[in-house]
């Protein structure tokens, strides 16, 4: 019989240079295989008498199981070594930077609206949420604005096809319903504001059918227009980022309120621009004023006990006073170039941390 050693040798010696799973399999057919090496030998063994027989068959066995067992190894040695590969020259870089001139940027309104709700919100208002297609008892008959009250003209509304009942549901033509939506699950004391779109069927330099609001109301014992008219004033100084705002409150109606006040900001308006804090012009931000009894009690809510007052903020004069864009009408046109002009970096969340705009 060959000797054994070097027959082991030899076979390991090969499996550990077979550099691919072809040459490996070459190897292991060369040594196990029908006619291999091994394979070979272990035939022999009958021709050896019972007792040399036994000493040659645990040897022969022993290498077998060394060579098989290399072979394993190897295998997962190559297989390991070829998944690596795979998986180095599939590989997609995500390091890359973003291209530049694919960098999104925050509309101004949906800046203005995360700057009032970081302002509102350190003041203690949480935000509400309401259904933008309303029906005429939230948007209009519990704001106290019955059926013929004169009211429901200013507003233009949209209304949704006739239900067989004759009742009709309508774009909301302004932030107020989610007063009494809030007001008829929440007991108070209620300190909320409401972003959102609100609509109204009219269209020109001043006025674009979709616009943004947002609503204020506190609800509780003892407030009072004081309350109000501090919470504005202090709102106007944090988001204009000046001490001194140059604000008038000027008498006015609404159903909902009593008394009612509208609010005003100082501006100089020339051609193309529009100027803060300057000229003899002026511009209305908001209406407001003590929330009615009525409005309360359609609400379930008992007006000998309960107060408060309630303010809608226009979004887009806010944006425009602020960021100086002096034409309503293309905060809507979707201009990129605009866009580009006004826009704001997605990832500055306003604070008042640092400042409202970095
Ligand atoms: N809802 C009014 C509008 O759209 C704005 C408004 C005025 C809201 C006075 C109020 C308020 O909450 O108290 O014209």
């Amino acid at each position: 019989m060959e000797d054994l050693e070097q027959i082991r040798a030899e076979l390991l010696a090969a499996v550990a240079a077979a550099a691919g799973p072809d040459a490996l399999d070459a190897v292991r057919v060369n040594a196990l295989g029908r006619k291999g090496r091994i394979t070979e030998l272990m035939k022999g063994l009958g021709a050896l008498d019972a007792e040399a027989r036994r000493a040659a068959g645990q040897e022969l066995n022993s290498v077998k199981a060394a060579v098989a067992e290399a072979i394993d190894r190897r295998k997962r040695t190559l297989d390991d070594a070829a998944l690596e590969g795979r998986l180095a020259a599939e590989s997609v870089d995500i390091s890359l930077p973003v291209r530049p001139e694919r960098q999104g940027l925050l509309h101004p309104i949906s800046q203005t609206i995360d700057e009032v709700i970081a302002i509102m919100g350190e003041m203690g208002f949480a935000v509400a949420e309401g259904p933008e297609i309303e029906d005429d008892f939230h948007n209009f008959g519990a704001l106290n604005i019955p059926p013929e009250h004169p009211a429901r003209q200013m507003h233009d509304t949209f209304y949704m096809k006739e239900k067989p009942d004759g009742s009709r549901l309508l774009l909301r033509t302004h932030t107020s319903p989610v007063q009494i939506r809030t007001m008829e699950s929440t007991e108070p004391p209620i300190r909320i504001i409401v972003p959102g779109r609100t609509y109204r069927s009219d269209s020109d330099m001043t006025h674009t059918p979709m616009f943004h609001q947002v609503e204020g109301l506190v609800i509780d014992k003892t407030t009072h227009f004081g309350h109000l008219k501090g919470c504005l004033i202090e709102f106007c100084s944090a988001f204009f980022e000046v001490a001194n705002v140059p604000l008038r409150f000027r008498p006015s109606y609404f159903p909902f309120t009593e008394p009612s006040a509208e609010v005003d900001i100082n501006c100089s308006r020339q051609g193309n621009t529009l100027k803060f804090g300057e000229g003899d012009g002026w511009l209305e931000i908001a209406g407001c004023g003590m929330v009615h009894p009525n409005v309360l009690r359609a609400c379930n809510i008992d007006p000998e006990v309960y107060q408060g007052f309630a303010f809608g903020i226009g979004v887009e004069r806010l944006a425009m006073l602020k960021y100086g864009i002096p034409d309503l009408r293309t905060f809507f046109e979707a201009d990129l170039r605009w866009l580009r002009h006004y826009g704001f970096l997605p990832l500055e969340v306003p604070t008042l941390l640092r400042g409202l705009v970095p």
